[in-house]
């Protein structure tokens, strides 16, 4: 537990010189994400590419927490890259990036998308596990924290907070809402040649949204990968 505290103090703490809004918005993301169970998931040893990595504070905590991890954030927000690049000045083994082409020649042990699927629409959710499956390396881990559709209200709860943060609030998205069951994520997964090691209901009652954790591994000899038309 103390172990923990002092994580998330190491974590936050990189933020020290961001403007009070930006240090209260990681305050509440630390509190509401699960990063600490999430980090459980994801191998202590490699390069973890992480996909929508916003300002950064998810890539921050896998190399504080695991000394011989590297990761590469990735967002398409370039302002922002630009404050996660402020603060990976000072941490070791990230970096950040708002190019998509600059993913194109990793070969990563660990790919994770946290919170960023219900941006994209079908056809991107499907490129974008694609990529994952094409370039892990065989053995290689998938973490996926996604917003299920049930129950019912904590859906309808997490669909208005997404609604304010991409229209008022600093969320960037371009092609609206597209929330799944988490089976329907599963079934992707499945689809593109992974295997299932974990499905997780991350929240409890008290938790507004309904939040899950899918991990799955690229198997060490490559499956038959069906891509959907
Ligand atoms: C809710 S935030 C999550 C940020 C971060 N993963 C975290 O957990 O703190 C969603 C992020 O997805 C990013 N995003 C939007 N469209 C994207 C896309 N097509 N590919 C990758 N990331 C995207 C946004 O810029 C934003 O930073």
């Amino acid at each position: 537990m103390a172990r923990s505290r002092s994580l998330k103090d190491r974590v936050l703490g990189q933020y020290r010189t961001q403007s009070f809004l930006t240090r209260l918005f990681l305050w509440l993301r630390w509190r509401l994400t699960f990063f600490e169970r999430l980090l459980a998931c994801v191998p202590r040893q490699g390069l973890v590419v992480d996909i929508g990595c916003g300002h950064g504070l998810w890539p921050v905590a896998l190399v504080l927490d695991a000394p011989a991890r590297e990761v590469v954030g990735y967002d398409p927000d370039r302002r922002r890259i630009e404050q996660a690049e402020r603060v990976a000045a000072q941490v070791p083994r990230v970096r950040f990036t708002s190019h998509w082409e600059d993913l194109a020649s990793l070969g990563p042990t660990s790919v994770t998308v946290v919170d960023v699927l219900i941006l994209l629409p079908p056809r991107d959710k499907e490129r974008l596990l694609g990529w994952a499956s094409d370039h892990l390396v065989p053995g290689g881990t998938l973490l996926l924290k996604v917003n299920g559709t049930e129950p019912r209200l904590k859906h309808w709860f997490s669909l208005m907070e997404e609604r304010f943060m991409t229209s008022v609030g600093p969320t960037h998205a371009t092609s609206g809402l597209h929330s799944w069951p988490v089976a329907e994520y599963v079934t992707l997964c499945q689809a593109l040649g992974f295997e299932i090691t974990r499905v997780e209901r991350l929240d409890r009652w008290y938790h507004p949204q309904p939040h899950s954790l899918i991990v799955a591994e690229k198997p060490a000899t490559p499956a038959r990968v069906r891509r959907r038309s």
